[in-house]
C-alpha cells in the first residue's frame, strides 16, 4: 500500500473542512509502506527515533513547524535545522488532525475516554472539537485526575475549582478548542476537561464558582496528555486493520519536564 492510499482510507467517514491542515508535510506520498509510525508530534526526537526504526511514514496530530496551517514566514535556525533533518530522513509526514476530530464520533475524544475507562454517552456541542460526555457513573475532578495520572500517564493534571463534588456532565475540550469558557459557564456542565487554558480567565472562573458553592471544576491535562490517547487508539485500530505494513505508536512525552 502507498502512503497516499492509506491517507485516503484514513479519511473515510470524516467531514473534512474546506480549508484543512490535514496535508502531507514532507516526503513522497507515492512511497510504498512497510512501517508506519504514529505519534502526537513530529518532534526532533520522534523524527530521529522513527527513522532509526525504519519508518516510511509518520502520522501526527499536531503541526511540525509551530503554526496550525504551517505558514512559515521566517525560516529560523530551528525550522531550517528541523526541515533538513526531516528531508534527509525521507519519511512521509502526514498530519491527521481535522479528520480525527470532524466525524460522527470525535476520534480523539473517543481515545481519551476509552483509556480513562469511562463509559457513557458522547454528544456534540455547538463548538468545534468539543463534546459533552454524560458519564454512566458520577465522578469527581479528583477521581478523574487520579485516573489521568494512572491510565493516561499525565504527570500533573491540574484542577481548578471543586475537587470532590461528583458530577456526570463532562465537557470534553481536548486540545485547545473554542468554547471552553462558555461550557464552564453553562449550568449543564459539572466538569470541563481541556488541554491548556488562559489561567487568569478560565481557571479563576472555576475557582470562584466553587468558592460560591457551585459544583464546577476544570481539569487542565496539558495539550499532549489531552489528545495523545486518540492517536494510541488509532494505532491499535490500524494494527488490526492492516497486515501489509507494521504500525507502531511512538510516545513523544509531555512538553514540560518537572523537578519531581
Ligand atoms: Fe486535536
Ligand atoms: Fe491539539
Amino acid at each position: 500500500m502507498k502512503a497516499i492510499e492509506l491517507i485516503k482510507e484514513l479519511n473515510e467517514g470524516a467531514i473534512t473542512p474546506e480549508r484543512t491542515c490535514d496535508t502531507v508535510k514532507a516526503g513522497n506520498p507515492e512511497r510504498e509502506l512497510s512501517r508506519v509510525a504514529v505519534s502526537m508530534f513530529a518532534t526532533v526526537d520522534i523524527v530521529r527515533r522513527v527513522k532509526e526504526w525504519g519508518a516510511d511514514m509518520l502520522i501526527v496530530h499536531e503541526p511540525t513547524y509551530y503554526d496550525h496551517m504551517e505558514v512559515i514566514n521566517v525560516e529560523t535556525d530551528v525550522i531550517a535545522a528541523k526541515r533538513a533533518l526531516i528531508e534527509e530522513s525521507g519519511i512521509v509526514i502526514y498530519r491527521y488532525h481535522d479528520n480525527m476530530h470532524f466525524r460522527e464520533v470525535d476520534a480523539i475524544a473517543e481515545g481519551e475516554l476509552h483509556y480513562l475507562g469511562l463509559t457513557g454517552k458522547l454528544e456534540k456541542t455547538q463548538y468545534s472539537a468539543s463534546g459533552l460526555f454524560v458519564s454512566d457513573t458520577p465522578v469527581s475532578a479528583l477521581d478523574l485526575a487520579e485516573r489521568m495520572k494512572k491510565d493516561l500517564g499525565i504527570a500533573h493534571p491540574r484542577i481548578a475549582g471543586a475537587r470532590d463534588a461528583k458530577g456526570t456532565r463532562i465537557a470534553t475540550c481536548f486540545g485547545t478548542p473554542r468554547g471552553v469558557m462558555e461550557l464552564l459557564q453553562s449550568k449543564d456542565i459539572d466538569i470541563v476537561l481541556t488541554g491548556e487554558v488562559c489561567e487568569w480567565k478560565i481557571a479563576e472562573y472555576a475557582r470562584d464558582a466553587a468558592a460560591l458553592g457551585m459544583n464546577k471544576s476544570l481539569i487542565v491535562m496539558g495539550h499532549i496528555g489531552s489528545e495523545r490517547d486518540g492517536m494510541r487508539l488509532l494505532t491499535e485500530r490500524m494494527k488490526k486493520k492492516y497486515s501489509s505494513f507494521e504500525t507502531r505508536y511512538f510516545e513523544c512525552g509531555e512538553v514540560y519536564t518537572y523537578n519531581d
